[in-house]
């Protein structure tokens, strides 16, 4: 069975859509890790409560973040993870860490990339005026929210949106799409040609 490791940094809402996909036979995987560069993160707690092993790494322990990624990719691979899933985790990872796991990590982002990268992803589509947001889970690159695109799902703007009714509508989607795009890697058979990525 494949190994994941889930980065965080808050709530952990996607880390428990996880767990409870795992827990109901809808992912074939086990966390073998929650790792969060900060101590006060709730999706710990989360974790915790499924038995699984939590890791605090704070990124402000280390001189820069060739060094942070070193400490990450080493608490990880001792620990036999195969996959890396974000989870909420709020520091880029640079070349170095990309290159520990090819083609194995993924994020989930609350948009439809690449449209509105970057933070409060929810916030821009409202501002920008978009009918229709979504939730995005791609391979992680180097380059922000920018890596091949595995499972998209797209939910309507609605005209009496709050940020904060948007954001609920994108996240049930995240939760839905974040655990099947993990099961459709791990059960291998795709390629990336180009940008694309194709499922046999
Ligand atoms: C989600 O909206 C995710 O798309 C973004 O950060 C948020 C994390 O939420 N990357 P949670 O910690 O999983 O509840």
């Amino acid at each position: 069975m494949s190994s994941l490791g889930v980065l965080i940094s808050g709530r952990g809402s996607n880390l428990q859509a996880i767990i409870d996909a795992i827990a109901g036979g809808r992912l074939n995987a086990r966390v073998a890790v929650v790792i969060s560069n900060r101590a006060d993160a709730a999706g710990l707690e989360r974790a915790r409560a499924a038995g699984i092993e939590t890791v605090v790494l704070p990124h402000k322990a280390y001189p820069d973040r060739a060094a942070y990624d070193r400490a990450l990719a080493t608490a990880l691979k001792s620990r036999g993870v195969e996959l890396v899933c974000l989870a909420g985790f709020m520091r880029l990872l640079g070349e170095g860490f990309i290159a520990e796991f090819p083609n194995a990590v993924l994020n989930v982002h609350p948009s439809l990339l690449p449209a509105f990268p970057g933070v409060d992803g929810q916030r821009q589509a409202l501002e920008h005026g978009v009918k229709i947001a979504g939730a995005t889970v791609h391979f992680v690159t180097a380059d922000l929210d920018a890596g091949p695109i595995l499972l998209q799902a797209a939910v309507p703007v609605l005209d009496g949106d709050t940020e904060e009714t948007l954001s609920t509508r994108i996240l049930a989607e995240e939760h839905r799409i974040y655990p099947e795009a993990i099961a459709r890697v791990l059960a291998g058979g795709w390629q990336i040609q180009g940008r694309r990525v194709v499922f046999a």
